[in-house]
This record gives structure tokens, sequence and C-alpha cells, in this order.
């Protein structure tokens, strides 16, 4: 199965890794400093600018002082070649000299910046993190591709997504200007080294000689990754500063393909310079996760089978597979979504507490949840496939209606699955997880659903239904970013009446500030080589190691996929799953689906 793959081609076994091995940090940007706005006396964990930054003595992750960063390696860049170190024109060139002592200079490159990753996310993440001062002071960005572009063309394409705050509109076009000065193409093929010399050459004319780190986003189909990686190491790695390579899902189609995957990797890199995406890991409320659960007493000592009934991770898009259905139907929604988003989140809310927030600790433990799982099984999963349908004189294509979609597919775009934690604290709690596509409403939310009061002195007024009564804690991821509480409170007035209400902590109405995109939260993690919010190999193969055996009998047993129709609520399959453990989807009791 992994020979399909071909991650590795023939001849990259003979290389050993040497330049991408040179890791320097640049700085933690979590420090708890007063908040600047409402309450004086609140604290809250936010980030200080990269510049002012400098001036503190800080800890990396792996514990060393940070701010010692651009001193710490002390080596310039090696001497370059006269003919490398001519400025190609006006235009290009920037006013780096006014600011040469401000530190490392910083070249990412995006390998597949033609496509629509990079157009949607990439280049305007980039230009966020430009916009409010997140960047280094020295950084380039270079476009790579196979398209023939010239560095004009790229300004112009990347022009037309990239777009300001909404609360600091000031200076837009000014700054907008300014960062695609620094934005500039190679084209080339993604197995030539001859073309990644090329793009070297061209980093080192803009990094002048200065400490010089490297960031390469692989946003291309991993057939290519390690070809890229090879070329990159060979020929275009920082010689001076750091080495680091994003790459994004998929990370294989099983554990076979994954671990094959890994190895090839490695052979040009080391684990520290992988940084493997998954993007809701870069979601505000995935993030502020641990801060809810680990920094308010409230929650912590409800956190375990004593109190939680079941937990639901739910994920649903409003619309099919439009355009993707190439890459879709080679997946399917349990390789797209479950085994890499909703795991992922799974692992961070039912994870033990960490050391510390250091990323290996906090790894550590969610490589101990993957492991306490038990693999899952046919009979722990329900699948879909949404059908054509036509509602309001509106008619909506089926899965197969795809062009890049063969007719008799299996491919499930919906799917429901009963996972269970085997340790001490989750034994017997189902985490519930539903993902689909061409659903009745776009959501993505974790519902907690805690047990029943013993004894309730209430029971009578909640009639014979106590599933009604119980609290529920629901994070809602998106849209509109939401915490809120089902309590259980007493209508005013002389009688006794009992209503369903909601503490709610809604972002849009408590914080005035737009929410980042969870990409720029993660480039600017790659930046700064904070490793928490990425996954780490042996969490990717104990993910894989829980979805491959069901997968190869999905695939094995050809099972049909129940159809449901596009737009509505999923399978009724879903609900029997639920049902078999004793659960209630959350998301369709009616109260605030
Ligand atoms: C991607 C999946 O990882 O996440 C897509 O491949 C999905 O199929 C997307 O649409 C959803 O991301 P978001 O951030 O829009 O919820």
């Amino acid at each position: 199965m992994a020979s399909q793959f071909g991650y590795c081609s023939s001849s990259s076994t003979t290389f050993t890794p040497s330049s991408f091995k040179n890791e320097t940090h640049l700085s933690s940007r979590f420090n708890i400093v007063p908040r600047k706005s409402h309450s004086s006396t609140s604290i809250s964990l936010i980030r200080l600018r990269i510049r002012p930054r400098k001036h503190f003595q800080l800890k990396s992750s792996s514990g060393h002082p940070l701010n010692a960063v651009s001193l710490q390696d002390g080596t310039a860049g090696v001497p370059l070649a006269k003919n490398d170190m001519e400025p190609q024109g006006k235009e290009e060139s920037l006013p780096f000299s006014q600011s040469e002592n401000v530190g490392p200079h910083l070249s990412i490159t995006i390998v597949g910046a033609s496509g629509d990753l990079a157009k949607k996310k990439i280049f305007p993440a980039l230009f966020a993190l430009y916009y409010e001062d997140w960047l280094p002071e020295n950084f380039i960005v270079f476009g790579y591709a196979r398209t023939k572009m010239t560095d004009e063309e790229l300004r112009n394409m990347i022009s037309r997504t990239l777009t300001c705050r909404i609360d600091q509109r000031e200076n837009c076009e000014d700054k907008m200007d300014r960062f695609l000065k620094r934005c500039f193409y190679h084209s080339g093929q993604y197995d030539s080294e001859e073309h990644f010399a090329e793009l070297n050459r061209k980093l080192q004319e803009k990094e002048a000689g200065k400490l010089s780190n490297r960031l390469f986003y692989l946003s291309i189909p991993p057939n290519i990754f390690v070809n890229v990686v090879k070329c990159a190491s060979l020929r275009a790695s920082s010689t001076s500063g750091w080495t680091r390579v994003i790459v994004e899902k998929p990370f294989g189609r099983d554990s076979e393909s994954s671990g094959e995957l890994t190895r090839c990797l490695k052979l040009y890199l080391t684990e520290d310079q992988i940084f493997r995406i998954d993007h809701y890991l870069g979601k505000e409320l995935v993030e502020n996760l641990s801060v809810l659960r680990f920094s308010n007493l409230v929650f912590e000592p409800l956190w375990s089978r004593n109190y939680i009934r079941n937990v639901q991770l739910i994920f649903s898009e409003d619309f099919g597979t439009e355009g993707r259905g190439g890459y879709f139907d080679n997946y399917g929604i349990i390789r797209d979504i479950m085994q890499n988003h909703l795991l992922q989140i799974l692992a961070l809310f039912a994870m033990e507490t960490p050391v510390s927030l250091d990323a290996e600790d906090i790894r550590n433990e969610k490589v101990k949840v993957l492991r306490s799982m038990r693999p899952l099984q046919l009979e722990d999963v329900a699948v879909g496939q949404y059908k054509g349908h036509s509602k309001g004189g509106k008619s909506y294509p089926a899965y197969t209606d795809d062009p890049t979609v063969p007719n008799n597919s299996l491919t499930p775009t919906f799917a429901a699955a009963a996972l269970f934690i085997n340790n001490a604290r989750w034994d017997g709690v189902p985490f519930l997880m539903k993902a689909g596509k061409a659903l009745h409403t776009k959501r993505a939310e974790i519902r907690v659903q805690f047990r029943h009061v013993p004894g309730n002195l209430y029971k009578r007024n909640f009639g014979t239904d106590l599933d009604k009564a119980t609290n529920d804690l629901v994070l809602r991821v998106q849209p509109d970013e939401a915490i809120y509480l089902k309590i259980n409170n007493k209508v005013p007035g002389l009688g006794m009446r009992l209503d369903r209400s909601d503490l709610n902590l809604l972002y849009r109405a408590r914080y005035s500030r737009e929410i980042p995109d969870a990409y720029e939260r993660l480039l600017l993690d790659a930046v700064e080589g904070e490793r928490r919010l990425f996954i780490r190999s042996d969490e990717l193969d104990a993910a894989w190691a829980l979805f491959t055996p069901l997968l190869k009998e999905l695939e094995q047993k050809k099972i049909v996929p129940e159809l449901y129709p596009y737009g509505s609520r999923g399978p009724v399959g879903a609900h029997y799953l639920a049902a078999k453990h004793n659960v209630r989807w959350g998301d369709l009791s009616g109260e605030d689906s």
C-alpha cells in the first residue's frame, strides 16, 4: 500500500540531512501582561509585539532564552558571489538598510503559490500579520510554482484577496503596497534541484548576507512533498539560521502511507523542522479550550466520567464538495475531518493536565489520550453520502453529480462515530463525532453533556424527560464564536416554574477585536518556533492507528453509505448510533440548532 504513494524517490535514500538542522528560536509570544482596555485588574494571556519583545528575557518551549535568538548563532550569512548580490532593480530591492540591526532576516517561500490555499489563506494571513506588525522587520515572501509569472503578476494576483482587518482599516492601501513590495516570485519545477538553486540565489540577494531564517510552506499535493523537501533541503536551506517546513494534510491515507511519508520527510528534515499544520488547532475557541479548563476552578473538577455523560464534536458544512470532488473522493469525510480536526480537539479536550504549557508537555499528554483509545470498528460508525435535492424551486446536486467523482462512488460525505478513551478519567464516556458536508447548516462545536443531578429536588418540574434538565456546556468554534452553559433557572414570578437558560459568552458582544484567522496564528507560531499547535509524528501515528482498521474495512467490504438529501440534517443512522450509546445529539435538540 505504502509504495503506491511513492513519497520517496529512489535517489532520495542517499541523502544525509545536514543544513536543515540549524534551528534557532525567535521568541515565545505568550506573556502574561495586564490587558490594555477593560478592567485594570484583569490579567490575560496576550502577545507582545515582535520588536518590543526583543527587550525581554523569554524562554522558548525548549527552555532556551529566546531573546538571545538573534545573537545565538552569531554567524552572518555565508559570503555571496558578487553577481549573486546584484540588486535586480529599484522596486525589487527593499530599504533594509534602515533596519539592519533589528534581528535576523526571514524569508518565507510559499511552494504552490498559484493554488487556492495560497491565494485564499496563506498570503492574506501573512498580510494580516504584517499589517499588525507581527512579522520581523526584515522579511520577504517568495511565491514558487510551475506557472510562469513575473513578480508584478504575483502581486496583482494576491492583491485581489488581501483584506484589512475590519477594526483597523487605516493606512490599508499603503500597508498593502509595502507588503506587496516584499513579495517576489520564482517559477520552477517541484522536482528540480536546479530551480531551487535559482530560488536560493534570489533569496540570498534579498537577504544580503544577513543571518537569515527560512520558512517553506508546502501548499501542494502530498505526492510531491518529498521532492520539494529534497530540492529545498539540498539547494535552498538557510546556511546561517534555521530552516522550517510547514506541511498541510493529507498526511497519507492510512498508517502505512503516513508512516512512509514521515520516513521520507525525515531523510531531509529533523522532526523539529517539520510543522504539520492542522488549521483547527489555530482556531480561537480551540486554543481557548485549555485556558477554560485549566484556569477556571469550576471546570476542571467536573472534567471526568464522574460528571460528564458524553462529549460531542460536531462539524457540518452547508455546501458539498463543489470543485474539490477529485481530492475528496480519494479521502472521504473520515480522513478529511475526523481523523485530524475532530480528533485533535478531542485529544486537547480529554488530556491530563500537562506539566507545563511547553509544546512537548502538551503533545505528550495528547499522545497519551490517543494511545488510550480503542481503534474504531464498523459498529462504531454510521456513514452517509448526500443525494440531490430540490427545495424552493432550486435543485442541489448529489455528490456523484460532481464530474470529478465516479458515478458509483461509495466515499462517505458524512460520518458519525462513537469513540472511547480507556483510562481512569474517561472510562465509559462516549465521545461522539459527527462530520458532514451538504448539511442544513455550517457549524463546528464541542458539546459537553453533564450527568443528571442525583436526587434532584426539582425533578417534578421537568416532567418525565430528565435528560432535558441536564447542564450542557457548548463551545461554538464557528460561526459566531461563543461559550455557553445551559442551566435550569426559575422563571421570575410567584409560582415555581423552571426553564432552560444560557449563561452566554458571545465573543462578538464581549470582545470588539476581530478574531484572527487560524492560519495567522499558525504561521506566526511556525515563525517563532512554537510547536504547541503542530502535530508531532507520534501523534500522527496514534491518530492513524485509531482509524486505519475502520477505513480498510469500509473499503474492503464496500460499505454503502446511507443517502441523505443535500441540505438535510444527515442520515438517520447517526441517531441510531447515538441512541445505542444513550446519547441525544445536542445540535438537533431544537434548543439552539
Ligand atoms: C479542510 C477540509 O481541512 O477544512 C475541507 O479539507 C473543509 O473539506 C475545511 O471544508 C473546513 O475548514 P473551515 O476552517 O472552513 O471550517
